[in-house]
């Protein structure tokens, strides 16, 4: 099983730092997420390290957990945040982000959210298209204000990761074309009320090799050498995470190792999401039913693709383990949920000794695109968020479980 400084087995029982986890399954109702936020701080602390030549600056990307929490032990530690709404960009403020450390991404930003990030102040615009650049260069005008600019190049480049999270093809919605970038960087003076100050590039997620990453960058930094003045790179997240015990993944000191010679003098800025929270999150969830049909034993569970739909949407793995395992199998099972799809199964072929009813399974390295992604369908109430503390020893619901009349608040 994949294990990392937080969530271990210690005596044959998983921790989630200090805490054995069965003492929290005994107090609250499954399923819930559960988040160390020493992990969480350790993984910050792993990037600065690993990126120390460069001293980035480190805007976490909220989009892959917002939990309040989180939001502000990373903020507390010194991360900006990436935000690709003004939802986030109002969360991250609440949760104590300074303006100017926010950079603003998306690919379809509405006028009213332009506006609100520019009276807000946000430090930068990810811009995604020529039209994008008219409408904040004209908003900040009218707020007699000028906002830094990085513009998203889209580099063409295919990066090794699932298709569904590459954002750098050619074919992908994301960022400008060269052609376009080059053309806006001569328009400058056209946009008085906006500072071409930066360029952006992010070619997907869980990035498993480096040579694209370091194609872009190239890319990148080519449209930005005759403006000798446009000083800062965004390379975006993309920091990949172990999510298979067998699985190798470049370490983030190869990436660093990749970017280092080429952005030495620039300031740097990085946007990870995953790399931060998934290995700090576990969702734990008990067995409902195991029935044998077809060939196959249905291990059947009270999580499910409404907490997390990475299973169904990526195809992605998540390793499923007992909180207290008993022997060694050979046995695999397909774990699934409640919801009305065949598409709701949390994993397939998992090695798991005959579980019952009422046992508390592990779904590990979900603290990324997991409870941020999870929805009512079903009427399936949202799942709690525990969060344990930087202590290591304490914990407290940093969100509680929905209720039935939570999903009825916003309707008639
Ligand atoms: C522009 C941008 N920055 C940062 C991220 C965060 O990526 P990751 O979670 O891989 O670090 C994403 C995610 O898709 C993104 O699109």
């Amino acid at each position: 099983m994949i294990e990392n400084s937080s969530i271990t087995y210690r005596a044959n029982i998983l921790y989630i730092d200090d805490v054995p986890l069965p003492d929290i399954a005994a107090q609250q109702e499954t399923p819930f997420y559960i988040y160390s936020l020493r992990r969480a701080l350790d993984n910050l602390q792993r990037i600065r390290t690993a990126f120390a030549e460069l001293k980035p600056h480190i805007h976490y990307s909220a989009k892959a957990n917002a939990n309040m929490a989180l939001l502000r032990a990373l903020i507390g530690a010194g991360a900006g945040i990436d935000a690709v709404s003004a939802g986030e960009i109002h969360r991250a403020l609440k949760a104590g982000a300074a303006p100017e450390d926010i950079v603003f991404a998306g690919v379809g930003k509405t006028k009213a959210e332009i506006r609100y990030a520019l009276e807000q102040g946000v430090g930068w615009f990810n811009v995604e298209n020529v039209r994008e650049c008219s409408i904040i260069d004209a908003e900040a005008a009218r707020l007699r204000k000028r906002t830094r600019v990085a513009l998203r190049l889209n580099p063409d480049i295919a990066a090794d990761t699932h298709r569904h999270i590459a954002t750098g093809h050619g074919k992908a919605k994301f960022g400008l074309t060269a052609e376009q970038v080059a053309e806006l960087l001569k328009q400058q003076a056209n946009f008085p009320s906006v500072d071409f100050a930066g360029i952006h590039v992010h070619i997907g997620s869980n990035l498993h090799s480096t040579d694209a990453t370091h194609a872009a960058l190239e890319k990148a930094l080519e449209l930005i050498a005759p403006y000798p003045h446009i000083r800062t790179v965004n390379i975006g997240g993309g920091l990949p995470v172990t999510y298979r015990a067998d699985e190798q993944v470049p370490p983030f000191e190869s990436f660093a190792e990749t970017m280092t010679p080429l952005l030495k003098g620039y300031e740097v800025l990085l946007e990870p999401g995953r790399a931060i929270v998934a290995d700090a999150g576990v969702l734990v969830t008990s067995v409902l039913y195991v029935k044998q049909q077809a060939g196959q034993r249905f291990v059947i569970c009270d999580a499910s693709m409404s907490e997390l739909i990475r299973p169904a949407l990526y195809d992605a793995h998540h390793e499923i383990v007992q909180m207290l395992p008993t022997v060694a199998t050979d046995e695999t099972v397909i774990v699934v949920g409640p919801v009305c799809e065949t598409t709701d199964v949390l994993g397939q072929n998992v090695p798991l000794p005959p579980v019952k009813e009422g046992d508390v399974l592990a779904i590990l390295t979900a603290g990324a695109y997991g409870m941020v992604m999870s929805s009512n369908y079903n009427q399936r109430p949202r799942p709690a968020e525990i969060v344990v503390n930087e202590d290591g020893k304490t914990w407290h619901v940093a969100r509680r479980r929905e209720t039935w009349d939570d999903m009825l608040r916003f309707e008639e």
